[in-house]
């Protein structure tokens, strides 16, 4: 029996459903340093912005119990250094290629995206950031923002379009169904949970922008919820994201409904923790003797 963990998102094939998650992995050339990325089913970029953006003050990361609180604040050299510099290599990789992208308008989430159609594998749209001032997850809370968004971005695409949503709102799902009512061709989910960390001795944030956003094994439980509510709700791919550490986690989510995995945190931790995660789904399919992720997919008992 051959193992097929292939999986589509609209019209592209994926050879497997193991992502590298925005803002973890850089552009792919530093993880590809340590490992092969070509083995991933694809690479999430750094989110992107029209211009270039220095980012919020340090300290940017702090550990927190079971998981990191950030706040990178979109630092990125913009569109234009990303086509010149990062997209070359990153096209060097037999790996799909998704440019995660993050606007203050929805002019520039149509520029950025207009700008990158057919030259990436696919789209991941960021209104779900929850370290910057304007725009980020401002978008992606709101019901009528998040529709504008979406249609407007899919106005200039022809490359599959995935929706990154926040779990800072009461009921991820309806946000979702909003996404693919606007033509979302998947649907992404976690980004960071808001959080805050004090020191008790200065009485100041830990962080340099005073809040963050929480990942980890802390959110895991959250971000599996929150893709079981979703996967029931849409008909489109789900891509499970949050604390996804090991590949039992990764099955959790498959079983939750997730046709995909995105891998965050655990990169900081190891970073060739995707690449063994890959390998341990494929381990744990053999010994269960199941020939395809859809035999898994959404599969949990509800009583
Ligand atoms: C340091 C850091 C930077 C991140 N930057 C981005 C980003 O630029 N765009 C984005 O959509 N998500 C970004 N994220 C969120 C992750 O892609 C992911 O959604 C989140 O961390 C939850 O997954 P995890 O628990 O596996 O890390 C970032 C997360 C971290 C920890």
């Amino acid at each position: 029996m051959k193992l097929d963990l292939s999986t589509k998102i609209g019209t592209v094939l994926f050879k497997n459903p193991v992502l590298a998650a925005s803002g973890t992995s850089g552009y792919g050339a530093i993880l590809n340093d340590i490992f092969d990325v070509s083995q991933l089913g694809g690479i999430i970029t750094k989110s992107i912005t029209v211009k270039p953006r220095k980012g919020n003050p340090p300290p940017r990361i702090i550990e927190t119990s079971c998981g990191m609180l950030n706040s990178i604040g979109l630092e990125n050299r913009g569109i234009q250094y990303f086509l010149d510099e990062n997209l070359p290599r990153l096209k060097t990789f037999k790996t799909n290629v998704i440019a995660s992208i993050a606007g203050n308008s929805d002019e520039e989430y149509a520029m950025l995206a207009e700008t990158l159609n057919k030259q990436v594998d696919a789209i991941e749209v960021n209104i779900s950031c929850p370290n910057v001032k304007e725009g980020g997850m401002s978008f992606g809370q709101e019901l009528h923002s998040t529709r504008k968004v979406v249609e407007t971005v899919k106005a200039v695409s022809s490359i599959p379009i995935i929706v990154k949503l926040t779990p800072n709102v009461t009921r991820i799902e309806d946000f979702a169904k909003v996404c693919e009512e606007s033509g979302a061709d998947a649907i992404s989910l976690v980004n960071t949970y808001k959080g805050l960390s004090i020191d008790i001795r200065s009485r100041r944030s830990n962080i340099g922008a005073f809040t963050g956003g929480l990942s980890g094994p802390a959110i895991k439980p959250l971000a599996l919820y929150a893709v079981w509510k979703t996967a029931k709700t849409v008909g489109i791919p789900v891509i499970g994201c949050g604390g996804v550490m090991n590949y039992v986690d990764a099955i959790e989510f498959f079983m939750a409904g997730a046709s995909f995995i995105e891998i965050g945190s655990a990169t900081f931790r190891e970073p060739d923790a995707s690449l063994k995660i890959l390998r341990g789904i494929k381990q744990f399919l053999e010994d269960e003797n199941i020939c395809c992720l859809n035999d898994i997919k959404g599969v949990i008992h509800e009583c």
